[in-house]
């Protein structure tokens, strides 16, 4: 459940914040360019976006700078502290709420042109739920733009880089960090499943990306960082996104 995944960044958040230094940018996280290369979103201007799991809303404060309605929900009071914080310098409004991304009661169905994610369905146990969710609040044709961890990612050793373990080994797992700073409970699903729970409510697949993470890319604070080390990122990309659309 949720509650596991809010304490954990309860706990993460400032830390993670600091360490990051995420840039005002629409990323897709570790070993990925970002959304000014694989332009998936289209002109923003004007646009009503939905932010789920937005953490720090890098991602929304820059819509929002291109003019785009930005709202932003996210489990964590101290990751949407960091957020309106970061609107705030930025002179941007976004609607903030707190809440749990399995139930989006907060937003009118069909209001949203596009539904965004970076990195934050990994942590959802019910990913089904969810996207039954994004479906209703989106309007027709709109977009749900997501990216989450790669699940062939966690079946290689930090270390001996190595396979670790079954690509086919899914459901919870929790991380931790080899340097022991971190620790989340995460959810893991192969691609096909991800990509027939889209189907299975209702979306069309557009595209799926498995980004390029043998070089650095401008912009990317994670590489490096904790277990986003080149070498294992020279075998296998930290990172997938998805584009859908509603049907
Ligand atoms: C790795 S951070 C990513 C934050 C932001 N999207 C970014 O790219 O910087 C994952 C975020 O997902 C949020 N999150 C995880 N599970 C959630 C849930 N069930 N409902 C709402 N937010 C959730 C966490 O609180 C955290 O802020």
């Amino acid at each position: 459940m949720s509650k596991e995944t809010k304490k954990c960044w309860e706990n993460a958040s400032k830390d993670y914040q600091k360490t990051c230094k995420i840039p005002v940018d629409i990323h897709y996280g570790p070993g990925s360019p970002n959304e000014k290369y694989f332009k998936l979103l289209g002109k923003l201007k004007g646009k009503n976006i939905l932010e789920i799991g937005c953490g720090g809303a890098q991602c929304g404060v820059a819509m929002a700078k291109q003019g785009a309605k930005v709202t932003g929900i996210d489990i964590s009071e101290e990751q949407l502290k960091f957020a309106g914080e970061l609107s705030k310098k930025n002179k941007v409004k976004i609607k903030f709420y707190q809440g749990d991304i399995r139930n989006l009661k907060q937003i009118k169905s069909n209001s949203e042109d596009i539904v965004f994610s970076a990195y934050a369905l990994l942590y959802v146990d019910n990913l089904q739920k969810c996207f039954k969710e994004v479906h209703r609040v989106l309007k027709k044709n709109g977009l749900f733009v997501f990216s989450l961890d790669h699940p062939f990612w966690r079946t290689i050793n930090n270390t001996t880089l190595k396979l670790k373990e079954s690509y086919f080994k899914t459901g919870k797992w929790t991380e931790v960090f080899s340097d022991k700073t971190k620790k989340f409970v995460m959810y893991t699903r192969t691609v096909s499943e991800i990509f027939n729970y889209l189907i299975e409510e209702g979306f069309i697949v557009e595209k799926i990306i498995e980004p390029d993470s043998r070089k650095k890319h401008k912009g990317d604070p994670w590489h490096g960082l904790w277990d986003y080390k080149s070498k294992r990122m020279k075998m296998v990309p930290p990172t997938i996104i998805f584009k859908g659309r509603k049907k």
